[in-house]
């Protein structure tokens, strides 16, 4: 038989929030839309099914319609509210119709995921302006684009919004063979941080999250085995990350309830990568 407390007694709001659904108040997002740029490739693709598993509705968007299509019928398969829309991040106009027939269709937008991105691995000397441009549009201009998109239209309502950018552990730290995607990232993280002072009385949350290293299909040229043999004995957790290991930090940042306080942070999961060098 739990003792009863009187109103003013301190374990009385702990037993209140025992009652109710606690985990649901901190990290559902149940009625929400979320908005996943990148959501055909690996991780933009797992996240969006994180997204929608917390109860968002989640627009898969990106490029490729086949990838992106099956992404979300998979996601509605599996009981949860998803669709595609087509948006490239280099077109400003694209990402306008995406906010637009997002808003459209489902009458509002939470959050946004920007998780489109490139790669290229030359040595310095081989890196074409062809190259460099397009991984800095890709990865930093596209960024860009999206928040610039976005973050007015999620200012300009009462329950603001929540933005997260993907950035990498290179956003700090230089790594070889991969100088423009770092430069970008770097960009991207500096970006971040300044939107969630630009944007922090207007009630939006600009958040960075730099994962480690998950194979995927962007960096599998890269991953010779002496690469794989240096990151892996260089990472504490001696192995490469799951996609789905970026659902809960996403939801994290992303949530209204547990994130309400976190804006401007750059959150690395990386198997304890980083740790190793700051
Ligand atoms: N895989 C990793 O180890 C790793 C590590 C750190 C950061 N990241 C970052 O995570 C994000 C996702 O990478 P991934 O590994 O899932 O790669 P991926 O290649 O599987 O996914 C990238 C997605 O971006 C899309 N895209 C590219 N250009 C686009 C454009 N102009 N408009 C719209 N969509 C576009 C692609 O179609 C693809 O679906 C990227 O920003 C990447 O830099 C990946």
């Amino acid at each position: 038989m739990p003792r009863q407390f009187s109103p003013g007694h301190p374990a009385k709001k702990i037993e209140r929030r025992m009652a109710s659904d606690y985990l649901t108040k901190l990290f559902g997002l149940e009625g929400q839309v979320a908005v996943v740029v990148g959501a055909s490739g690996v991780l933009g693709g797992a996240i969006a099914e994180g997204l929608a598993s917390a109860g968002a509705t989640v627009v898969v968007s990106g490029l490729n319609p086949d990838r992106g299509e099956n992404r979300a019928q998979l996601i509605q398969e599996a009981g949860g509210k998803a669709t595609f829309i087509s948006a490239d991040t280099l077109s400003r106009d694209s990402l306008v119709q995406l906010r637009d027939q997002c808003i459209e269709k489902f009458g509002r937008i939470d959050m946004l995921v920007n998780c489109a991105g490139v790669n290229s691995s030359v040595p310095y000397e081989e890196i074409s302006d062809e190259d460099w441009q397009r991984v800095i549009d890709t990865n930093l201009t596209g960024t860009h684009l999206a928040c610039q998109v976005f973050a007015p239209y999620f200012a300009g309502r009462e329950e603001g919004g929540s933005v997260l950018n993907i950035g990498s552990v290179t956003a700090h730290l230089p790594l070889s063979r991969v100088f423009a995607y770092s430069a970008s990232k770097a960009a991207v993280l500096n970006l971040t941080k300044n939107l969630a002072r630009e944007y922090a009385t207007q009630g939006v949350r600009f958040n960075i999250l730099c994962p480690g290293f998950f194979p995927a299909e962007q960096n599998r040229k890269i991953l010779d085995k002496e690469r794989v043999d240096n990151i892996i004995g260089q990472t504490p957790l001696a192995r490469f990350g799951e996609p789905e290991e970026l659902v809960g930090a996403s939801i994290l940042l992303l949530s209204r309830g547990a994130g309400s306080f976190i804006t401007g942070a750059t959150l690395y999961v990386d198997g304890g990568f980083t740790a190793m060098r700051f």
